[in-house]
């Protein structure tokens, strides 16, 4: 396939001064690589959100972004704990944060909800005790 870069950063649970490093990496390519403005905001929005999502809520995972000549891909993986109730999850105001991650100023329930209206498509996939997946995919044209 036509793919011209492919990167992987490993995210781990609980690290709020790391978390972000991520998505900023991810920006930094998608500049140097003359990617639209307006384009990589939208990927930055929903990769930071599920970035930080990892941080938060998870024991750890990575991100992983793919660019084509038409798209970029986002892909975030966590191993577990999962999300019980998806649709709850993607409801506005609807958080489970902890109160370390309210005090870092997390919590409002609208990671989910800001990822899903910042790509064209976005996919979610979760086991409890498992996994969380989530991809997300911006056109560039
Ligand atoms: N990777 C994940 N693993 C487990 N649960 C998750 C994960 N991502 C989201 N959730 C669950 O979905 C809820 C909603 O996520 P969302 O990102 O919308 O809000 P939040 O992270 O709680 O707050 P905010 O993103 O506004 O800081 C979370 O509170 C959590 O219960
Ligand atoms: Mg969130």
């Amino acid at each position: 396939m036509d793919e011209l870069l492919n990167v992987k950063y490993d995210v781990a649970s609980g690290d709020f001064i790391r978390g972000g490093e991520a998505s900023s990496n991810i920006k930094k390519l998608l500049q140097q690589l003359g990617v639209r403005n307006d384009i990589i905001k939208r990927i930055c929005v929903a990769c930071y959100e599920a970035e930080m999502n990892i941080v938060i809520h998870s024991v750890g995972g990575y991100i992983e972004a793919k660019v084509f000549s038409d798209r970029i891909e986002i892909t975030a993986f966590d191993n577990g704990p999962g999300i019980e109730n998806i649709d709850l999850a993607l409801q506005e105001g609807y958080s489970t944060a902890s109160n370390l991650a309210r005090e870092m100023g997390f919590g409002g329930g609208m990671g989910l909800p800001n990822i899903k209206r910042s790509c064209d498509e976005f996919y979610i996939d979760s086991k409890v005790g498992e996994y969380t997946k989530i991809k997300i995919i911006v056109y560039l044209k």
